[in-house]
Order: C-alpha cells, then sequence, then structure tokens
C-alpha cells in the first residue's frame, strides 16, 4: 500500500509534537494502520529557529507551494484565522483531508469548512480543537448521538484553570501563574483569548454545535474572563468554602431561549467535581434525557497530550482512506440538513 502523505502546517507547541509522533512512533503507526505515513514538510514562520523537537532541516520550509505538494492528509496547528482559513480551504480544494486544533478558526468560519470538505469528498477533523487530549467531540457525535442532550458544563481552558488553581492553592500571583502556562505550552500565542474567555467561548461554540446539531459561533457566546479576579476574590471565596473557575455552558432551555451559551468564572463549592480539577486539566460534564450525567476529564492542553488527538484523527483518516470509506463530514452535514431543532437563538 502506497505511503500517505502528512504534510504540517505549524511546528510549534502542539506541530513538533506531532512531528515528533509521526516519526519517532512511524513502525507502530504503520503497523497499526496498513500503511505508512509520511511527514513531508513543516510550514513555519522562521525555518531557522531552534524547536524543542529538532528534525533535520529539509522538513522545514516557509514556502507553501513546497508544502501542498502530494499532501493526502494535511494538519493544520498554526493557529489564528489568517492565513489558516485560505491554507486550510486550499487543502480541502486539493482533495485532502484535514486535521486541526485550530478553535477560533473554528468557531468563526466553521460552516464555510465544513461544507467545502462536504462538497469536496474529504474529511475535515478537529478533536483536538475542544479539551486537549480529552475524547470529548467523538463521543458527542457519534456515542450520544441517539440521545438528547440537555446541558454541557465544563472547565474548557487549561491556561485559565492552571492560573486560577495556582493562585488559589498557592497564593501565585495572577502575572507569575500566566508567565508559568506560557512557559509549560498551555496558552494560545496571544493569551489575551485565554485570559479573556474567547477561547472558552469557541470551544463552548464547537461543543454547542455538535450537541444540538445546529451551527453556532463565537459572538453567539456572552463571553467573561478572569482577568479582573484578584487574590482577595480567591481568599473571599476560601473563607466561604468556594472555589473560583471559568465556566463554559451551553444548554437547552424552555422557548423562547432556545440554545444558550455562556463562559464566565463561577463560584463552586469545594465539594463540586469540578473543584477538584486542577492545573491544566479539564473537564466536561454532560447531561443527556438518557444517559444521565457523563463527565470527560483529562490534560486540556500542552504539546503532547494535543498531539495525542491530533494523531487520533490523523490515523483514523488513514485508516478510513486505505478503506476507500466515506467522509465523516458528509455524515454530519446530513444530519444537520434532517435534523429539525427550529431557530436558536443565545440568551445573554
Ligand atoms: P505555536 O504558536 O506554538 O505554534 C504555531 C506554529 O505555526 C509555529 O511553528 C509558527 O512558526 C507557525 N506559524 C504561525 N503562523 C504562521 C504563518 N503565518 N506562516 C507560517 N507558519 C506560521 O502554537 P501551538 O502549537 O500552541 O497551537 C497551534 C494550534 O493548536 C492553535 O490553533 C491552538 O489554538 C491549538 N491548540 C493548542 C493547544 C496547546 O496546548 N498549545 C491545545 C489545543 C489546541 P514559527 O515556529 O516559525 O514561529
Ligand atoms: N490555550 C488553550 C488552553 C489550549 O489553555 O486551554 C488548549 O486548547
Amino acid at each position: 500500500t502506497p505511503a500517505l502523505n502528512i504534510a504540517l502546517l505549524g511546528g510549534g507547541t502542539v506541530g513538533s509534537q506531532v512531528a515528533r509522533i509521526l516519526t519517532e512512533n512511524a513502525d507502530a503507526l504503520t503497523q497499526r494502520i496498513g500503511t505508512r505515513l509520511n511527514l513531508t514538510k513543516i510550514l513555519v514562520r522562521n525555518p531557522q529557529a531552534t524547536r524543542d523537537y529538532e528534525l533535520p532541516t529539509e522538513y522545514y520550509t516557509d514556502d507553501v507551494d513546497e508544502v501542498f505538494e502530494g499532501a493526502d492528509i494535511v494538519v493544520e496547528l498554526m493557529g489564528g484565522i489568517d492565513p489558516a482559513r485560505e491554507l486550510v480551504l486550499r487543502a480541502i480544494n486539493q482533495g485532502a483531508s484535514v486535521v486541526t486544533g485550530n478553535k477560533a478558526l473554528l468557531a468563526t468560519h466553521g460552516n464555510e469548512l465544513y461544507e467545502a470538505a462536504a462538497e469536496a469528498g474529504v474529511q475535515l477533523s478537529f478533536e483536538a480543537s475542544v479539551g486537549g487530549a480529552i475524547p470529548i467531540l467523538r463521543p458527542l457525535r457519534d456515542s450520544l448521538s441517539g440521545d438528547k442532550i440537555t446541558r454541557i458544563m465544563g472547565i474548557v481552558n487549561g491556561t485559565t484553570n492552571y492560573i486560577l488553581d495556582e493562585m488559589d492553592s498557592t497564593g501565585a500571583s495572577f502575572n507569575d501563574a500566566l508567565a508559568e502556562a506560557q512557559r509549560l505550552g498551555y496558552a494560545e500565542a496571544d493569551p489575551t483569548a485565554d485570559v479573556g474567555g474567547a477561547d472558552a467561548a469557541a470551544k463552548a461554540a464547537i461543543l454547542a454545535h455538535l450537541a444540538f446539531h445546529s451551527p453556532f459561533t463565537l459572538d453567539q457566546v456572552y463571553t467573561e474572563g478572569i482577568a479582573e479576579i484578584s487574590d482577595l476574590d480567591h481568599k473571599a471565596a476560601a473563607d466561604a468554602g468556594y472555589v473560583i473557575k471559568l465556566l463554559a455552558i451551553v444548554e437547552e432551555l424552555d422557548d423562547p431561549a432556545g440554545v444558550v451559551l455562556r463562559v464566565h468564572p463561577t463560584l463552586l463549592p469545594r465539594e463540586h467535581p469540578l473543584a477538584a480539577v486542577r492545573g491544566a486539566y479539564n473537564a466536561v460534564f454532560v447531561e443527556a434525557e438518557n444517559a444521565g450525567e457523563l463527565m470527560f476529564y483529562g490534560p486540556g492542553a500542552g504539546g503532547a497530550a494535543t498531539a495525542s488527538a491530533v494523531m487520533g484523527d490523523v490515523t483514523s483518516i488513514a485508516k478510513r482512506k486505505l478503506r476507500g470509506g466515506p467522509g465523516r463530514t458528509h455524515t454530519a452535514r446530513r444530519e444537520l440538513e434532517c435534523l429539525d431543532i427550529g431557530e436558536a437563538t443565545t440568551r445573554y
């Protein structure tokens, strides 16, 4: 069986770990999938930069045409909207399947990309975009698709959970905790998206899309971040038996409210299960009519943890390509078209 060519857009915190897994685990992956995953090129801004995981310099390029040549699967881990959006569209239009962890892109231009992928008959997979290593999107889309989800509530941003936890448990300052979260590879290139709640809001929109079978965008999420929370707030919360957590909540309320999406700091009793989520871990509670309550928990950020989810999507696409099966995106779109849950609205 011919090898599948994997092109990486981005060789930073997550991209470099995907490159590591693809090269270090090449033989095991070949055995498991039935063909070789051949890492071709890695698009970066600065091909000469020193990187945590060093590959021979021939892998790195800033030439987009070179990266796209012969790519069967394009893995987008560069972040941001431009040029990520055009590059994902270019990959789809050249018939490559795409894996991305870019929640900001999906929560603003997701529909355009899902439609382009469905039209081109390729897959667009994004498990890494919510909850880092935690398998949460596939269970929502597949395992729970016969149930009716009523609410999802969770800690979906590792950076802010790390900062709040450090401030609460060690008395660290906000700035020191943020600097450490950046050093550990949890934060976005611009951490304003973490601290201001936009990253969690993008994830809320993606979760709501899968849970309620209707597209949502970032601007439909009421968003409040953690910038205003001081050590005095932590102390007052602790004295009263509470802990402060940034929660993302998406729920379907009775008409006319519809689906409500919100992200804001919340006071949780110390004995609440979400209060026990420490550091950059994430946890997502799902409430469904028949399944009841489910909790998904694990590392929510970081290079290796997120690369695990990316590689899950890559291997799943590779296996499907070998079987010649239809793309997952086709199935998702058909579901969206068939289900009529009425016009969803956002309430603040
Ligand atoms: P980094 O900032 O560490 O890496 C970004 C990479 O993309 C770098 O290699 C950079 O090149 C390259 N890049 C950025 N812009 C361009 C451009 N215009 N042209 C060419 N190359 C470019 O980001 P992360 O690895 O942390 O995140 C990547 C994506 O994964 C983001 O969408 C993020 O939201 C998402 N994600 C991140 C997680 C994490 O824990 N870090 C977890 C889940 C998702 P160079 O190295 O030369 O600067
Ligand atoms: N910056 C994000 C976070 C990365 O801290 O959760 C994982 O999506």
